[in-house]
Order: structure tokens, then sequence, then C-alpha cells
């Protein structure tokens, strides 16, 4: 269930708090900051090498900025390891070489999700 202000307001799920990721002496993301609602479709929109990628990296784990915080659930996520932040429900699919050629878009898609899924040995061997 979504959680609401007082006043009515949807609450951000997620909020990435003034991060910074550096690579060396380059600077990818300069104090970037910004919320994620529960139940809804957001885009990270950007020109090639706008940085976008390394944001969803950042969220997901596999990237560790060097100052900010990305707080869900009452954690900063910025301090877990990406399992565990795939157990909390967070997982990113990848953007192009990492597809796996021989499966749906959907398949694709729903593989992040395959930690959370529960099938036994004879459910598994027939799918
Ligand atoms: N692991 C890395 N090591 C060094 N530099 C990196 C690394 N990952 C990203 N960068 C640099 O950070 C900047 C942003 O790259 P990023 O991949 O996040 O952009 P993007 O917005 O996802 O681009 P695209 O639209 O091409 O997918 C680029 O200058 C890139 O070279
Ligand atoms: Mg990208």
């Amino acid at each position: 269930m979504a959680q609401r202000s007082d006043n009515g307001t949807l609450m951000p799920q997620i909020h990435v708090d003034n991060i910074q990721l550096r690579f060396g002496g380059v600077t990818a993301l300069s104090n970037i900051s910004l919320h994620i609602y529960p139940s809804t479709i957001q885009a990270i929109i950007g020109p090639n090498g706008a940085d976008k990628t390394s944001m969803l990296n950042c969220i997901s784990g596999l990237y560790k900025p060097q100052q900010g915080r990305i707080l869900f659930a009452g954690q900063d996520l910025v301090r877990l390891a990406p399992h565990q932040i795939a157990r909390l429900g967070i997982a990113r699919s990848f953007q192009n070489i990492e597809l796996l050629r021989h499966m749906s878009v959907l398949d694709n898609l729903i593989l992040d999700r395959h930690i959370h899924m529960k099938s036994g040995i004879l459910r598994s061997g027939l799918c």
C-alpha cells in the first residue's frame, strides 16, 4: 500500500539524496537528487553519456557513489551489496549485450525477478 502524507500526497518510495559518483578524475554524477514514487512508471532521459545507466547502477548497487544516500524502506542502499538490494525487490535489466537473445523481451525483463520466484524440482523440469 502506497504511503501518503497527512494532506494525501503520495510519498516517495526511494529518495536519491545528493549522489556524487566519480570514476578516477571523471565526475559522472554530481549532486543528483530524485524521488521514485510507488505504483508509477518513471523515466530518466538524456543524451548518450548523460549518466542514466550510472544512476541506475547506483540504485541497484553495482556502482557505489562516493557521496550521498539512496534511502529505501528505512535503509541506505549505498551501504548494501547488490544481492541485498535485490532481496528488497529492487532489480535492473541490462541495456544491450547482457540481454539473452533466445528469450522474449518479457522473459528478459522478468528474469530480474528470479530471486523471488519459487518452484519445485518437478515444475522446474517441466517448464
Ligand atoms: N565503469 C565506468 N568507468 C569509467 N567511466 C564510466 C563507467 N561507467 C560509466 N562511465 C562514464 O560515465 C558517463 C556516463 O555513462 P552512462 O553509461 O551512465 O551514460 P548513459 O546516459 O547511460 O549513456 P547511454 O545513453 O549511451 O546509455 C560516461 O562518460 C561514461 O564514459
Ligand atoms: Mg545507458
